[in-house]
């Protein structure tokens, strides 16, 4: 067989397949295997005016880096350097020691992107030592220590169950609305539900206190931890921190046992319950019984907090041609749909659900395509109980 075939259920996001670049370096193998690919996303820098926020992009300029002058958002990883950098020595027995550099892929791929991995490190490398690599090259420090570029480790292509390890355009949307209402977040305490790369963690930690970041599996966290990691100079200056914990949607109570990696302490989970203001979810409404889950899980969240809780849900609605309908059409969104009226219309006497659809006409900071099929939600929950305790005090 000269054809690679992919197992029926394998994704790519559209966030990795459009690419600027020709080269996708794969930096190592996750420990089940996976290659893994490492991307850097820009934040606009703040000299871009529009009407919303002094900050963003204007139409015309989400093609233009105001750095550079050409497409960089979201770029690739570079790190094959120029070819004039290469100097050939001498070893200590006087043989020509030569550096062979990755080389430019010449193939014309008909305006496509090839992929084309070469593994730079194979192994497991420490963060710490990681982090000394990049500082002996002054352009990569200048590029990775930027408080304008998230460098965001993930693989391409999973299968279904392992879709966390890739970024989805919903997280890029739910950083851009971060990004444009810094002060709505500044100072709290947010959960991040199937946070996946932790992307959207990691950009609200440049304004939030704290952000449980959270997800299912050992491997996806790994991934995530890296992540935070790889980004702690974006979070520094305003001391936000991310805390990657496992929090699974299928399972009622919080992992506390201390022998287990991304446990919870007893604290972390007071903290939660006490002081999470706001909850966020980017593009985790793909499977109806996932989608009940989740819905469960911010039901029973929410209706124990003794304050008002305000949820944001991205996601992208992916149309598929129906045989059940036989017409195009998107089920999964169409659940969603159906849970969010079902929590608007719930009387339980603990909590009440009011939703609301939010525009999208807050400013883009990072390059994707703002597709109609983007939705942004908003969930807001308020605690009963608090509302009286607030009346009667008035
Ligand atoms: C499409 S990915 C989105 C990842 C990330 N938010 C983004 O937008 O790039 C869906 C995420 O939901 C997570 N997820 C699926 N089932 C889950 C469960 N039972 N509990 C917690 N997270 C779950 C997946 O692991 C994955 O990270």
């Amino acid at each position: 067989m000269d054809q690679i075939t992919f197992k029926h259920d394998t994704v790519l996001s559209d966030v990795h397949m459009h690419r600027p670049n020709s080269h996708h370096f794969m930096t190592r193998l996750t420990s089940v295997g996976q290659p893994v690919f490492m991307s850097r996303f820009r934040i606009l820098a703040e000299s871009r005016d529009d009407s919303n926020s002094g900050k963003g992009l204007t139409n015309e300029e989400k093609q233009i880096s105001p750095k550079k002058g050409r497409v960089t958002f979201h770029e690739q990883d570079e790190e094959e350097g120029s070819q004039e950098n290469v100097e050939p020595f001498l070893d200590e027995d006087g043989d020509l020691d030569v550096t062979h550099r990755p080389r430019k892929n010449s193939v014309d791929d008909g305006g496509r992107d090839l992929v084309c991995p070469i593994i730079l490190q194979q192994s497991v490398p420490d963060l710490e030592q990681d982090e000394e690599i990049v500082d002996d090259e002054d352009d990569e420090e200048e590029h990775d220590c930027s408080k304008d570029i998230i460098r965001i480790e993930h693989t391409m292509a999973t299968p279904l169950e392992d879709v966390g390890k890739q970024v989805w355009r919903g997280a890029l949307l739910l950083a851009d609305f971060i990004l444009s209402n810094p002060d709505t977040f500044r100072g709290a305490t947010i959960l991040d539900m199937g946070a996946g790369t932790g992307l959207t963690s990691i950009v609200m930690a440049t304004t939030a206190k704290t952000v449980y970041c959270t997800d299912v599996g050992d491997d996806v966290l790994r991934l995530c931890s890296r992540n935070v990691v790889l980004n702690k100079h974006i979070m520094e200056s305003t001391g936000g921190e991310v805390k990657v914990k496992q929090l699974n949607w299928l399972q009622h109570s919080l992992c506390t046992d201390v022998d287990m990696e991304f446990s919870w302490t007893e604290e972390e989970v007071a903290d939660l319950y006490d002081n999470t203001s706001f909850i966020i979810a980017a593009d985790v409404c793909y499977d109806d019984d996932l989608t009940d889950s989740l819905f469960r899980t911010l039901y029973r969240l929410c209706s124990s907090f003794n304050h008002t809780c305000t949820v944001f849900i991205s996601l992208e609605k992916r149309m598929n041609f129906s045989l059940r309908h036989m017409d195009v059409c998107c089920e999964a969104y169409s659940h969603f749909k159906h849970c969010l009226t079902q929590l608007q219309d719930l009387e339980d006497g603990r909590c009440r659900f009011t939703v609301e659809h939010v525009p999208l006409n807050f400013s883009q900071f990072l390059l994707y395509e703002r597709i109609e099929q983007l939705e942004l939600w908003k969930v807001t929950a308020s605690s009963l109980a608090f509302e009286q305790t607030q009346s009667d005090s008035n």
